[in-house]
């Protein structure tokens, strides 16, 4: 199959709609990643994005849709909270958990009794979603336990040939997925952490918490998405803390004497400290959401030129920056020799 990539034009539009009415599945910007969308209520195409995607079953999906469509048709209530953190954030990087049966696709939540639903801000998804006037599952453009994508090349360097249309609505401003926020019991809970902070949350609705998962025997995980691997560039990985810098010299300096290509990914004041070594730096800049929207991007660089990754964590705290940590954690887990 050939893969197209076409800027966002009525016809492409066009394009990409057939393809979603035909059960087909089609990549789409916003403005946290892209997306892998297919239409919510055909079960055929919510597979299909489980397929190409090599998603583990288990994991459910986000419904998009645009500012205008009627929650009704997919979920059963919306606590009043809800609407405001709604009214507040959306068109937004924010996907909010409501209870729902039996509206889309049973796949879309995996035997889960809630929907996920998000109604991102980028222009060209709205103006999609505006003309297909369906839900549009969506999870990350990547392969599975891949970095996500912030760019149509980015989409394109995992599913060339297996998916039929990319539509590029350029680099994806905010760099880390949505914030994901349970609404179904009492008070908002956020699963995975993003660029509307607990803080924002709390701010309108007086209380945020988040989720921890501690599992006991035989009980069921809220968001399936916090168990697996997650945002792995194909090279060695390392996280060291600020504290561990002597480490992180002894880790690059082995790995150099084993021949490896090595690579520092870390806030722009630290860098000087690495290239007076001669090692490469990959610049995550110094403010929260600049991180946030460089990150993925450079992990995607720096597998393609390095053998080994040395990540340090930044030291800039607070706000998005736990979204930032989280993601910056899974990417370095396996290879994690400190912690
Ligand atoms: O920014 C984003 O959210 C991007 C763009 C494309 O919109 N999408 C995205 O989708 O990140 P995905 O599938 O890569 O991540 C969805 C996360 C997973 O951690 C999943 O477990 C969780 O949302 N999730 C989906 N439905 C859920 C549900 N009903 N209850 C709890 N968690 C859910
Ligand atoms: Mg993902």
């Amino acid at each position: 199959m050939e893969t197209k990539i076409q800027n966002i034009t009525p016809k492409s539009l066009q394009q990409a709609k057939e393809i979603l009415l035909g059960g087909g599945v089609v990549a789409i910007p916003t403005e946290t990643v892209y997306g892998l969308g297919g239409n919510a209520f055909c079960d055929s195409a919510v597979q299909e994005i489980f397929r190409v995607k090599g998603r583990p079953a288990d994991n459910p999906l986000i419904a998009h849709v645009h500012a205008d469509y009627d929650l009704s048709l997919i979920i059963d209530s919306e606590p009043a909270y809800a609407k405001k953190l709604r009214a507040a954030f959306c068109p937004g990087p924010l996907t909010l958990v409501y209870p729902s049966t039996n509206k889309v696709s049973p796949f879309v939540s995996c035997g889960l009794n809630t929907l996920a639903v998000r109604i991102p801000a980028h222009a060209g998804a709205q103006a999609l979603l505006k003309e297909i006037n369906l839900p549009v599952v969506a999870p990350s453009a990547n392969l599975s336990k891949h970095v996500s994508p912030t760019s149509a090349l980015h989409v394109f360097d995992d599913f060339n040939g297996k998916i039929p249309l990319i539509l590029d609505g350029g680099e994806c401003t905010g760099g880390i997925e949505s914030t994901v926020c349970d609404c179904t019991g009492e008070v908002p809970v956020i699963l995975r952490p993003g660029l509307i902070t607990k803080e924002m949350i709390a701010e309108v609705v007086g209380c945020c918490e988040e989720y921890v998962p501690a599992l006991r025997a035989g009980e069921k995980v809220k968001s399936p998405g916090v168990l697996y691997k997650h945002y792995s560039p194909r090279c060695k990985t390392y996280l060291f803390s600020e504290q561990e810098l002597a480490l992180a010299f002894s880790v690059i300096e082995k790995e150099q004497s084993e021949g490896q290509t090595v690579g520092v990914l870390c806030e722009s004041d630290k860098r000087a400290l690495f290239e007076e070594k001669g090692v490469e730096t990959f610049d995550l800049g110094n403010h929260p959401k600049e991180m946030a929207a460089r990150l993925y991007g450079l992990l995607r660089e720096a597998e393609k030129r390095c053998g080994t990754l040395v990540a340090i964590e930044p030291t800039v705290r607070g706000g998005v920056m736990s979204g930032v940590m989280n993601r910056l954690k899974k990417a370095c887990q396996s290879q994690d020799i400190a912690h």
